[in-house]
């Protein structure tokens, strides 16, 4: 079990009164964990989804995907009989809370949001909802979508309201950002309908609020920027220490020191200020898109306009290490053996949705490379979308007889790898796509280091 949870159990005990009866509408990241940490807080919850294979997985105990933590609250919260998993839409009836956490992608050929699951999950929930009960929304959605879906609930045969409740969870952290979140968005309707959704949402969430979790309550637009705005921020900042290495690079400065030494200022600090391949996963790249989708529409596309800067700063990043691969090897990839270690978006996860290390690895090989890649979880998930890959299980299979190996995921395996682990390569070049390594290390061993934005 994930550190923290054990601790949980105790607090739990001494904590909780209120349990109230959830459904989970949507079994994927997001879904799938809210569901297992609901019945980890004594809620009775029900999981709904449409994809058969998932709601089998997950009603068998399984994770449909890697996250750590997530294996064992399945089992014990299936075990505790207030878990269960289903396909029919109907068995929701009796819930006093709908959650909402299906995915909101983005829109084939253009950045806004696709909004197509989300509308289809409440109007297939209008039938089954009872008087005075809540749907809660957590997908990130924009702006304006609340008040359009609290419409729509409306027009339900019963009398049930809508609330917004963002959700922050990062992938590999999901179970203890679920069950301690370090703020609680409560986006309500005005007036006595939103008092009343307030004192649902605190039963709800009655073990993190006894413990001083913060708690927002406001309006439905402002809980839902809080969230995308949130990410922007953060695909900003990354952004920018990535604008930085640029500069590095061209400078002969370090941009890892630059980081650790403007991180000591507390205003700025010190976390997601790691320059490398930049940014992917299933969020904060189509949520910085949607945003600015979403700034055009309202007529402010001026307010939003940086963000276009910040996706392109970030899609340089995989340009560039697509290029120091082939200096590195004299100038051409033609026929050259590539060493691939990450393919995940970033590590603890078996994600690969928009990422840069799967990514830069498909474009190494269309310039000829012959690419042999490994990730310690994400090479099913990878396989799915480019099975022209080679994969191989291991980094030191992965390097045998390579003429460069690339670091793009910095997993813990990788970070504390040394030249004698690679010994069996052909060229001694290691490029590091995420200033993960120690290049004294290397360098003393003989090898060509490079890496983005170091010199
Ligand atoms: C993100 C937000 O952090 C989370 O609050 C939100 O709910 C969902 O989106 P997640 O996508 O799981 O979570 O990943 P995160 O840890 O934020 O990393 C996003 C990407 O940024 C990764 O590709 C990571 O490698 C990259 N990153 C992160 C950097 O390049 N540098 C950093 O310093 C930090």
């Amino acid at each position: 079990m994930v550190s923290g949870v054990s601790a949980f159990h105790a607090e739990l005990s001494r904590t909780k009164a209120v349990e109230l009866k959830i459904s989970v509408i949507g079994c994927g990241y997001l879904g799938a964990v809210h569901a297992a940490c609901m019945a980890e807080l004594g809620h009775e919850v029900i999981g709904v989804d449409v994809d058969r294979a998932k709601i089998d997985a997950l009603e068998a105990g399984h994770a449909p995907f890697f996250e750590p933590g997530l294996p064992e609250l399945l089992a014990s919260a299936n075990a505790s009989g207030r878990l269960r998993f289903t396909t029919d839409m109907s068995e929701v009836a009796d819930a006093d809370v709908h959650f909402i956490a299906v995915g909101t992608p983005q829109k084939k050929g253009e950045y806004a949001a696709d909004l197509t699951y989300v509308d289809a999950a409440v109007t297939s929930l209008l039938p089954y909802l009872s008087d005075g009960s809540l749907v809660v929304g957590k997908s990130t959605v924009p702006v304006g979508t609340a008040a359009r879906l609290a419409a729509l609930v409306d027009t339900a045969p019963a009398d049930a309201s809508l609330a917004w409740n963002p959700e922050f969870l990062r992938e590999g952290f999901a179970v203890k950002d679920t069950l301690g979140p370090d703020r609680l968005v409560y986006g309500v309707p005005a007036g006595e309908a939103g008092e009343r959704a307030t004192a649902i949402l605190d039963s709800v969430y009655e073990v993190a609020l006894a413990r001083d979790t913060p708690r927002i309550v406001t309006d439905f637009a402002t809980a839902e920027l809080v969230k995308v705005s949130a990410n922007a921020f953060l695909a900003t900042k990354i952004s920018f220490i990535n604008a930085m290495a640029e500069i590095a690079e061209a400078t002969g400065a370090d941009v890892t020191q630059l980081a650790d030494a403007i991180g000591h200022d507390a205003r700025i600090g010190r976390r997601f200020l790691n320059s490398g391949l930049g940014f992917g996963g299933g969020c904060l790249p189509k949520d910085i898109r949607a945003f600015r989708a979403r700034g055009e529409e309202l007529g402010l596309g001026k307010s939003l306009a940086f963000l276009g800067e910040v996706d392109a700063i970030n899609l340089r990043r995989r340009d560039r290490m697509v290029e120091l691969t082939r200096e590195a090897l004299g100038g051409s990839l033609d026929g050259k053996h590539v060493a691939v270690l990450g393919l995940a978006f970033k590590p603890d996860s078996d994600d690969v949705r928009d990422s840069p290390s799967l990514d830069v690895a498909t474009r190494l090989r269309a310039e000829g490379a012959i690419v042999v890649a490994t990730d310690p979880e994400a090479i099913e998930t990878s396989r799915r979308l480019h099975p022209e890959l080679d994969y191989v299980e291991s980094a030191i299979e992965a390097a045998a007889g390579a003429d460069a190996v690339v670091v793009l995921t910095e997993w813990k395996q990788y970070r504390e790898l040394t030249p004698a682990d690679l010994s069996g390569t052909n060229g001694q070049v290691i490029l590091d796509g995420r200033n993960c390594l120690d290049p004294k290390l290397w360098r003393d061993a003989g090898w060509v280091y490079r890496s983005l934005g170091r010199p």
